[in-house]
């Protein structure tokens, strides 16, 4: 389990540029053709660590380091040769193959496959069982029929503490590899495993295959103080960077668009109003791998979350986030509820559809916010408002949808439609020059 094939090792390190890598932890400016920054492995003023982006390669004039890409990853995160490559991999998602050895990841990466499949069963026959009727309760209150909660798999784990790993013991697998699937913690004390969830709902996570790669669980209503929602951690079978919740559903109904809501309940609620291309991050904020997966599925996405201040925020993140993804972005700014799920509660389908028919391109939501933000009443806030317009427009780099915007806000606030576009283009030369010298 040492080696790596050679194509393997060219397949990572051109997914994984050199520039690119030392760019996420060093400062790099142009310089000819290559690259000069501050030294991350000794204290310097003056950059002598320098990058070939040609080559492949980098070294530092003050410390002597130098070496690829898997040589940096080494040194920077204190990993040996294998796992510095792993690293790569994984960042690029690169499926890595190791060629001789035992393949002892990949199979206890089977093994958890295996037993998360027999766990989401338990938790299925739970939900349905006496004990788990209040989970049955809650959801059917929440609205989602019988068929909706077969589709999604979900389930209820049990108030005990041992009753998944006992079932799991039964059915031939070890105390280790159940601890490998992250569905049972160890306890200080007595040293003993016990049911990591416990008197929650659980939402099976599937990846594209449809795989249960993991769990999200939401708490029983009556336990107050306990997380509202807990998920599995990273696993052999699962990166939460790297999936979304309901995307084995929605790659199959995106040949328009998909819509990014943020919890596992909207999901599921869109879902069964027919809105079969929703997805949510798990649990974290959106993440760049993320908005690669949906970009192999779809050429448009619509951001659909929730109405406070934090949904208005992680809408600014993932517009950013999609910028260089080349995918549209459509954002829907819901109101009268505090969610899609809530929206589509009270509202229905019909309404839902027309909210989606109120979507703005990411330009036009964030002239939205600049306007909402600076209240214009005079000539300087007009004037503060246009500078910040002239930004948010400059930033698009398509000159049809700029000169749309300049044309709309020139007739809007009656300032020439050249000054504006001698104001944005300005911006633009600016960007180019910063780019230029980085
Ligand atoms: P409901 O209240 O069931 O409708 O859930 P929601 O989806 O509306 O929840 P909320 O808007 O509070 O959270 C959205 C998403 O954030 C959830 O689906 C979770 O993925 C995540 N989240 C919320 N609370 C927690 C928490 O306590 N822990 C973790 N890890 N994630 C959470
Ligand atoms: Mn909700």
């Amino acid at each position: 389990m040492n080696s790596f094939s050679r194509e393997m090792i060219k397949k990572i390190k051109s997914e994984n540029s050199i520039r690119n890598v030392v760019s996420q932890y060093v400062t790099l400016m142009s310089k000819g053709n290559h690259l000069v920054g501050l030294c991350p492995f000794h204290n310097e003023k003056t950059p002598s660590f320098t990058v070939y982006p040609e080559k492949g390669s980098f070294y530092c004039f003050g410390c002597g380091a130098g070496g690829d890409v898997i040589t940096f990853i080494q040194h920077i995160e204190n990993l040996n040769y294998i796992d510095a490559v792993k690293l790569l991999a994984e960042r690029s998602g690169v499926n890595i193959i190791e060629d001789n050895g035992d393949n002892y990841y990949e199979k206890l990466k089977n093994k958890i496959l295996d037993i998360n499949k027999e766990t989401a069963r338990f938790y299925r026959n739970y939900l349905k069982s006496a004990n788990g009727k209040w989970a049955l309760e809650y959801l059917l209150g929440r609205g989602l029929t019988t068929q909706t909660i077969e589709e999604f798999g979900l389930g209820c784990a049990p108030k005990d503490w041992n009753k998944l790993i006992s079932y799991l013991k039964n059915k031939g697998y070890t105390e280790f590899e159940i601890a490998k699937a992250d569905l049972v913690a160890k306890s200080q004390k007595t040293g003993r495993y016990y049911d990591r969830f416990r008197n929650r709902i659980i939402f099976p996570i599937k990846d594209v295959r449809g795989n249960v790669i993991a769990f999200s669980s939401r708490r029983n209503p009556e336990e107050k103080d306990s997380a509202k929602y807990m998920n599995s951690s990273d696993t052999f079978a699962y990166k939460k960077r790297y999936n979304l919740f309901g995307i084995n559903l929605a790659k199959n109904h995106c040949d328009d668009f998909m819509i990014l809501v943020e919890g596992n309940m909207d999901v599921i609620s869109l879902h069964q109003a027919g809105f079969k291309n929703a997805v949510a991050p798990l649990g974290t904020s959106l993440t760049e791998e993320q908005t690669k997966l949906i970009t192999k599925y779809t050429k448009e996405v619509f951001l659909l979350f929730d109405a406070d201040s934090a949904g208005q925020k992680a809408i600014t993140r993932a517009t950013k986030l999609f910028e260089t993804t080349g995918i549209s972005v459509r954002v829907v700014v819901i109101h009268d509820a505090k969610d899609p799920d809530e929206f589509i509660r009270n509202n229905g389908p019909d309404a839902f559809k027309s909210l989606i028919d109120t979507a703005v391109g990411a330009i036009e939501y964030k002239l939205l916010c600049a306007e909402k933000e600076i209240e214009i009443n005079s000539d300087t806030s007009k004037l503060k408002y246009l500078s910040r317009a002239a930004e948010i427009i400059a930033s698009s780099d398509d000159v049809l949808e700029r000169d749309i915007y300049i044309g709309s806000l020139s007739e809007k606030y009656s300032v020439s439609r050249s000054a504006l576009t001698e104001k944005v283009e300005g911006i633009r030369n600016n960007m180019e020059e910063n780019k230029g010298e980085k």
